[in-house]
C-alpha cells in the first residue's frame, strides 16, 4: 500500500486531527514532553493515498547525553546529536501493512538529514510488536531494566557519516 508521511507543520496546535490518534493511543504525554536539551521537536503523520490518518510518530533532536543524566558526547569539541522517538502509534484497524515501517523509515532519513549520529528509543517489555519491527529495521538492541521492567530495551540505529 502506498504510505505518505510528512510532518504536521506545527505539532503544537492540538487542533490537528492527529492529536485524536494520539489520544486515542494513550500517547500524548510523550508526544508534549519538553526538556531543556531539546534542540527540535518533530511530529510526523502517515496517511493513505486517500488521506485518512494511518499512525504517527514524534521525534526530537538533542544531544546525546544529557536525557539520561551523562554530559553531551563530543567529536573534536563538537556536540553529537541524536534523534530520539518519543512516541509512535499506529491504531489496531491499520496495523501489519507497513505504516510503522514507512514512519520509522521517515525518521531516519529526516535524522540523517539533520545531522544526526543515531536514532535511538525506548521501548517498554510489552511493546513487543515495537520490539520486532525495530530489528527488522536493523537497529541494535539493549536491553536494560528500568521502573521494574526487566524486558524493556534500547533501539538504536547509527546513520550513516557525512563527509
Ligand atoms: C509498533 C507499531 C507502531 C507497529 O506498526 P505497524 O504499522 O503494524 O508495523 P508494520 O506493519 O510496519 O510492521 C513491520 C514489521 O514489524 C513486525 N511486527 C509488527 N507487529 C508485530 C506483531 N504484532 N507481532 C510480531 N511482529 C510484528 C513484523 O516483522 C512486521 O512485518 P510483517 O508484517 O511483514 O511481518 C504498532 O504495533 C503499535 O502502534 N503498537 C502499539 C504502540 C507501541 O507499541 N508503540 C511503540 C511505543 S515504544
Amino acid at each position: 500500500m502506498e504510505i505518505e508521511v510528512r510532518e504536521v507543520l506545527d505539532g503544537r496546535r492540538e487542533d490537528d486531527p492527529v492529536w485524536a490518534l494520539i489520544d486515542e493511543l494513550g500517547q500524548g504525554d510523550w508526544v508534549r514532553f519538553t526538556a531543556g536539551f531539546h534542540l527540535s521537536s518533530h511530529l510526523l503523520a502517515a496517511y493513505s493515498p486517500d488521506t485518512r490518518l494511518m499512525g504517527f510518530c514524534r521525534y526530537i533532536v538533542q544531544p546525546i547525553g544529557p536525557d539520561t543524566g551523562c554530559p553531551p558526547i563530543t567529536v573534536q569539541g563538537q556536540e553529537v546529536h541524536e534523534a530520539k522517538i518519543l512516541a509512535f502509534g499506529v491504531p489496531e484497524r491499520w496495523r501489519r501493512r507497513g505504516v510503522g515501517t514507512a514512519l520509522q523509515r521517515a525518521v531516519i532519513a529526516a535524522a540523517g538529514r539533520q545531522g544526526c549520529h543515531q536514532v535511538r528509543s525506548h521501548s517498554s517489555g510489552d511493546n513487543v510488536e515495537n520490539h520486532q519491527l525495530k530489528l527488522r529495521l536493523g537497529f541494535a538492541v539493549h536491553p536494560i531494566v528500568r521502573d521494574g521492567d526487566d524486558r524493556g530495551c534500547y533501539f538504536i540505529l547509527p546513520l550513516p557519516r557525512r563527509g
